[in-house]
């Protein structure tokens, strides 16, 4: 089974707000999917319609081959979500949210605790075991919440975006765990993020506006589809730029000149090594790609 999530033409209204429309899209086994667009594109609807939380008004979703209308104990099983707002309870310590959490899935005694201490070792839960959860910091309570999501061993990890608001030290922690567990256990990992270079990292992005896909591919793909590639040219006189006969711009120390595709660069030093002595060619990046596809900036978070 190479797809392991099917999405085909899914709609969904709140009362009037169109959320989702007409929405399809697949994820792949074991990889890395990120599922990108502004707020308010539909991302947290169409997560919350594939973990059967939601029903669409029009089409079809399939996990693992299964519909959700008729085996969703069974997709329940192969999914852990990790929602924008975390569903751990406050009041309880992080051993006992994990506990009720393995319960819900018969999961009980010997068994738990087997479980517990494998997932306290990989998220470091071991000093904060009995804390409540309402005294951990930002970053230990999303590793609560992954943790948690993973209890039952399912086949894939929908993270709704996890890293939002963490430090970059914590980001690169929990960046770290999530990518040795998809190397171990081939897990699938189904991820919203507002942080590009996040994005950058994934197999296959989609990116949604007014729960509508407006662009997919690998990121070199939509790179190369969307985002221009430029070269930056230090030490050289104006006059020797101006030769290039390209459209450039000044910046501190040299010139900058975008290019639709990286051969063009390749023609430009090929012909002209004497003014290419000092340079830097830089792939258009995924922050180009955001913008240049949806018309939007990112929003500071
Ligand atoms: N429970 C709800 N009731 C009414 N409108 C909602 C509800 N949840 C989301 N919406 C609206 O649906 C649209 C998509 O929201 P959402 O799926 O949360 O987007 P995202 O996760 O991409 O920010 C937005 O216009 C949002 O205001
Ligand atoms: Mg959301």
């Amino acid at each position: 089974m190479n797809e392991v999530i099917k999405i085909n033409n899914i709609t969904k209204s709140y009362g009037n707000v169109l959320a989702v429309n007409d929405l399809s899209f697949k994820v792949k086994k074991g990889e890395l999917f990120s599922f990108l667009g502004i707020n308010g594109a539909g991302k947290s609807t169409t997560i919350k319609i594939i973990v059967g939380e939601l029903f669409p008004d029009h089409g079809e979703i399939k996990v693992c081959g299964k519909d959700i209308r008729t085996d969703e104990d069974e997709i329940k099983r192969k999914i852990g979500v990790v929602f924008q707002d975390s569903l751990l309870d406050k009041t309880l310590s992080v051993y006992d949210n994990l506990k009720y959490r393995a319960a819900l899935y018969g999961i009980t005694g010997e068994e738990f605790k087997e479980r517990y201490k494998r997932l306290s070792k990989i998220f470091s839960l071991e000093d904060i075991c009995n804390r409540k959860v309402n005294t951990l910091s930002g970053g230990q309570r999303r590793r609560v919440d992954i943790a948690r999501a993973l209890i039952h061993n399912p086949e894939i990890l929908i993270l709704d975006e996890p890293t939002t608001g963490l430090d970059p030290g914590t980001r690169n922690s929990i960046w770290k765990i999530i990518n040795n567990l998809r190397k171990k256990e081939n897990l699938t990992v189904f991820l919203t993020t507002h942080y590009m270079e996040e994005a950058d990292d994934s197999d296959y992005i989609v990116i949604l506006d007014k729960g509508h896909v407006i662009g997919e591919g690998s990121p070199l793909e939509l790179k190369n589809k969307y985002a221009k590639d430029m070269v930056i040219i230090y030490n050289v006189k104006e006059e020797d730029i101006k030769k290039l006969k390209m459209t450039y711009h000044k910046i501190r120390n040299g010139f900058k000149i975008e290019v639709n595709s990286i051969s063009i660069v390749t023609d430009l030093i090929v012909k002209h090594k004497d003014i290419f002595k000092d340079y830097e060619v830089i792939k258009g990046r995924m922050d180009d790609v955001f913008l240049s596809a949806t018309g939007y900036e990112l929003e500071e978070k």
